[in-house]
């Protein structure tokens, strides 16, 4: 049975003191529901994941992550942080591939395989994000573009690893404007995303990979969207940096 996940994706926010007091809310107010049946997880800022780790430590259902890696082990890459070193400060996954990393940085496809392949090697969860801009939307070329995006860096892998990974599906045009994807046009993707990997892989492994919708989730639109049959969570920007909504949306299944 594929996971129920909600995770945080805090992007370049909260100094020290403020990303250790939002974890530590967050860990109160989701510790009161009982029938626990979402896991969560905090990507954050690599300042604040050993600690946070920590705090989480003991809580079966909360995980953490960081919110990108270099390929490499080690070495002159100034400013890189290794999937060892995620992984020596306690995280668990690691999000690779994300729009704002695609656009500002200039991450390739390859990268992308690369750093999903140190990732696995380093037994961290891979959060591949795809999606498309809304040009392409437009265009009516977008099932056209996530097809290519998760076939040049995911499909190099086995059955085994595709099944260690977290897939999200994130809208450029939904991300950070409060445009939120339909649920018609999030079920559209997430079902096309499960039928490419059935069509690569086999249908169990596809069945049994969650599938995420990011982009303007909030509390009072993660109920309907959760809904969807192919809908497995959600990754979360803005809302994630208030403890009740984070949680809010973590309780929406
Ligand atoms: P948003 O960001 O929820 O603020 O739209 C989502 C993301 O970029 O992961």
């Amino acid at each position: 049975m594929r996971k129920k996940i909600v995770a945080g994706n805090w992007k370049m926010h909260k100094n020290y003191k403020e990303g250790i007091d939002l974890i530590e809310s967050c860990i109160r107010l989701f510790e009161k529901e009982k029938n626990k049946t979402t896991e969560i997880i905090f990507c954050t800022p690599f300042i604040h994941l050993h600690k946070a780790s920590k705090l989480t430590d003991e809580h079966k259902h909360i995980h953490t992550g960081g919110q990108n890696c270099h390929w490499e082990e080690q070495g002159a890459f100034t400013g890189e942080t290794s999937c060892a070193m995620l992984k020596s400060c306690g995280a668990s996954f690691v999000i690779i591939g994300h729009s704002e990393r695609r656009m500002y940085f200039n991450e390739t496809h390859e990268q992308l395989a690369k750093k999903v392949d140190s990732a696995l090697k380093h037994n961290l969860i891979p959060i591949f994000c795809c999606g498309e801009p809304l040009e392409i939307r437009e265009a009516n070329t977008h099932l056209e573009l996530i097809s290519k995006q998760i076939r040049e860096s995911l499909f190099h892998l086995s059955k085994e690893q595709i099944s260690k990974t977290v897939i999200a599906y994130e809208p450029v045009w939904a991300i950070g404007t409060g445009k939120t994807a339909t649920t018609e046009q999030a079920q559209e993707m997430h079902a096309h995303i499960r039928k490419a990997l059935a069509h690569q892989y086999d249908l169990e492994t596809a069945t049994n990979i969650s599938i995420l919708y990011g982009g303007s989730c909030k509390p009072s639109n993660a109920k309907e969207l959760f809904s969807q049959p192919d809908v497995d969570g959600g990754l979360i920007g803005g809302a994630a940096l208030v403890a009740e909504d984070f949680i809010a949306i973590a309780n929406s299944f």
